[in-house]
């Protein structure tokens, strides 16, 4: 850890309380941001993690609307939802609060008022959506219209899901209310501004010549930001949801959530900090003290909110505050093969995962963990998941803890035995720890988890070998002090690995440390000679971790191909799409068509098809056969006296034997049933359409 630093603040970005969680936000935020510290908690470092819930902005007061309840009942419904699934997933918040906490209303407030009495905003009219049936302005996440992009019909004002554009509203082509489907106006309206202009040098000095250490992904969205030059941007909105805006006067305007929002972190500090000022101290020194260290963990959504627009909010305010030393923000989790999105119900939901797999958070956190999008997109699959869990954690953790446990209760009594000499083969093996170890640090100290996690998993893999390659089973029937010897070194690795894993796998590591018969051991002892001394009792073997069958991995599959098939079926029934246009063809080739009229003189069904009718019919020319494929959609009585139209110059085919000369027209309808095309009165057989 650079020595600038005395101690470390780590912030995760608090979640919008309107829905639960899922494997995205684990995967994206929450693991990494724990797993970071846990690992400086313990190496001994100062550490404070805060998190809350995010209860302001629209998507709550739309959600309100549409469960006919209060805003505050959805916020306080989903910030418990939420908050239970962190703590079941061992998220290990020093301090969890929320965005509508009376501390931090007035701590926002206060910030916006300093802000406004220095003259840090600007203000300006714009014209902005307006729905003349509700009265209401509408922000960027309400209004959906056509993608300019793209033309997916339901992109959002500030974003197309489908292309991934980012937008703003006035690029929508025919916008309209996303809560009401009306069309929207344009209307005049007043609101202040953060001239994030005024603060692009600075920006500029800061992120691109201090940080260029930083994601590439996140340095990259930077660069492309204030190459395209900043604007002012708007922190107040029209809305009865959030924080009103402190200003005599001022009605119906509350701050935009986006500027509430991260100074949620400040005062949740403030909050933990006042309740137990012993412990923590005060809120300014994890947030304005030089030597505190800020580490923003966020998804890729989030980058210029962190990375621009708090870190001026926050200059604007003075010189008091410290700016994010790093923002590693991740990229995001698919889920077997698609975008995970709430509104679809394509997620895999962090309450819903407990009830399927009561007592396995930590396969979830390895698997999330060992697949982190971090350098890009990732995809979460069950078979993963459960190839991960039985080929890893099972079969190589958990497999060699246990033989060295269960092993030195048959042979010892449960109690470490006496190593005696070592052989090379042993001091090898050990000699291995502390290149493992520092590969571990190295990795979680530039971010790189998943890295990190594979050298924790190596050193499991490295007992797992050592012991199947000396066999103690095998040489304690001949040899007892050489088992020994064998076994002591097996446990020192196995101690050694209720440290590498501590920081990722919570649960399993309580466990273990259970069974060692031990306290949490410290970081800097990873790898120490004598973890556990001669002598010392263990407790009894305990699996780590069970198998997990394929019955329970297909109920989850199945339970997503539900989900699927209801989404394509409602798709298809909304929106049927029409065939795309042929290329152009020339009069001539048109005018090649013998199309007519004809009458049906009797009708059968071909034998052994399902789909075949053979038709007797008058062309008026002439009494021919055609063998069409059409008996899904018409019985042969319904056909007979039918006047149909056919293409009558087709060259003849020969079908299932009989010979088929001409081609009925047929209508195929959107949702892909077809009907005969039939003039609208009855015509004279033969006559020609064109
Ligand atoms: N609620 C936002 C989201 O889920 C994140 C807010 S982070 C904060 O995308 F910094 F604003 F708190
Ligand atoms: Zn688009």
């Amino acid at each position: 850890m650079d020595k600038k630093f005395k101690r470390t603040l780590i912030t995760s970005a608090l979640p919008y309380a309107n829905g639960p969680v899922h494997i995205g936000h684990l995967a994206g935020v929450y693991v990494p941001a724990d797993i970071y510290a846990r690992y400086l908690r313990l190496k001994g470092e100062e550490v404070l993690f805060v998190g809350g819930s995010d209860e302001h902005g629209v998507p709550v007061t739309i959600r309100a609307k549409k469960e006919g309840c209060t805003p505050q009942d959805v916020v306080d419904r989903y910030h418990n939802i939420i908050r239970k699934s962190f703590e079941d997933f061992g998220i290990s918040f020093d301090v969890y609060s929320r965005t509508t906490s009376a501390i931090h209303h007035q701590f926002a407030a206060d910030f916006f008022r300093k802000l406004y009495d220095d003259g840090k905003f600007i203000e300006m009219d714009s014209e902005q959506f307006f729905d003349e049936k509700e009265g209401q302005f509408l922000t960027d996440r309400n209004i959906r219209g056509e993608c300019p992009r793209c033309h997916a019909q339901d992109a959002y004002g500030d974003q197309c899901e489908k292309c991934g554009a980012t937008l703003s509203p006035e690029e929508l082509i025919n916008p309209y209310n996303a809560d009401t489907g009306n069309p929207l106006v344009r209307k005049t309206t007043h609101h202040w501004y953060l001239p994030l202009n005024d603060y692009q040098p600075w920006l500029e000095d800061w992120i691109l010549n201090q940080h260029k250490e930083w994601r590439p992904n996140v340095f990259g969205q930077c660069k492309s930001w204030l190459d395209g030059g900043l604007k002012p941007r708007a922190v107040t909105r029209d809305l009865n949801w959030g924080i009103p805006v402190p200003i005599e006067g001022v009605e119906g305007k509350v701050l935009y959530v986006w500027f509430d929002a991260p100074i949620g972190y400040i005062s949740n500090t403030k909050e933990l900090c006042e309740a137990q000022p012993e412990r923590w101290g005060s809120w300014q020194k994890w947030w304005q003290d030089p030597e505190s260290r800020l580490i923003h963990f966020i998804g890729k959504d989030n980058i210029v909110f962190h990375c621009i627009v708090f870190p001026s909010m926050l200059k604007a305010y003075g010189d008091g505050f410290i700016l994010p030393e790093n923002v590693p923000a991740n990229e995001f989790l698919n889920l077997e093969g698609d975008k995970i999105s709430t509104s679809k119900n394509w997620a895999v939901w962090l309450h819903e995962y407990l009830q399927d797999f009561p007592g396995k958070q930590d396969t979830l956190r390895y698997v999330l963990t060992a697949n982190a999008p971090e350098t890009k997109d990732n995809d979460f699959t069950w078979k993963d998941f459960q190839t991960r869990h039985n080929s890893e954690l099972v079969a190589i953790f958990g497999n060699f803890v246990n033989r060295a446990v269960v092993l030195t209760h048959k042979y010892f009594g449960g109690e470490v035995p006496a190593p005696g000499q070592l052989q090379p083969i042993d001091r090898e093996v050990l000699a291995q720890i502390p290149q493992l170890r520092s590969e571990i640090e190295d990795n979680l100290e530039s971010f790189k988890f998943r890295e990190a996690l594979r050298s924790a998993m190596n050193l499991a893999r490295l007992g797992n070998k050592y012991i199947s390659d000396t066999e103690p089973w095998a040489v304690a029937k001949t040899d007892l002090q050489r088992t020994a010897a064998i076994l002591n070194t097996s446990l020192q690795i196995t101690a050694s690995l209720a440290v590498a894993f501590a920081p990722f796998l919570p649960f399993s590591v309580e466990k273990l440390n259970h069974i060692l018969n031990v306290e949490p051991i410290a970081w800097d002892d990873l790898g120490k000679a004598d973890l556990l001394p001669v002598g010392h009792k263990l407790n009894k073997a305990e699996l780590l971790f069970s198998k997990i069958e394929d019955a329970e991995i297909d109920k989850q599959m199945k339970r997503l191909e539900e989900i699927k098939a209801a989404r394509l079926a409602a798709a298809a029934a909304a929106a049927p799409t029409v065939e795309p246009a042929k290329e152009a063809c020339t009069f001539d080739e048109f005018g090649k068509m013998d199309i007519r009229t004809a009458t049906v003189l009797a009708a059968e069904r071909v034998p052994k098809t399902d789909k075949l009718l053979k038709l007797t019919i008058d062309t008026g020319l002439d009494q021919r056969v055609i063998v069409s494929g059409i008996a899904q959609y018409y019985t042969p009585e319904e056909m007979i006296g039918k006047q149909i139209c056919i293409l009558a110059n087709l060259q003849p085919r020969v079908i299932r034997g009989i010979e088929s000369k001409g081609m009925i027209l047929m209508a195929r309808q959107l949702d892909g049933k077809m009907r005969i095309v039939t003039p609208e009165e009855r015509l004279a057989n033969g006559a020609t359409i064109g």
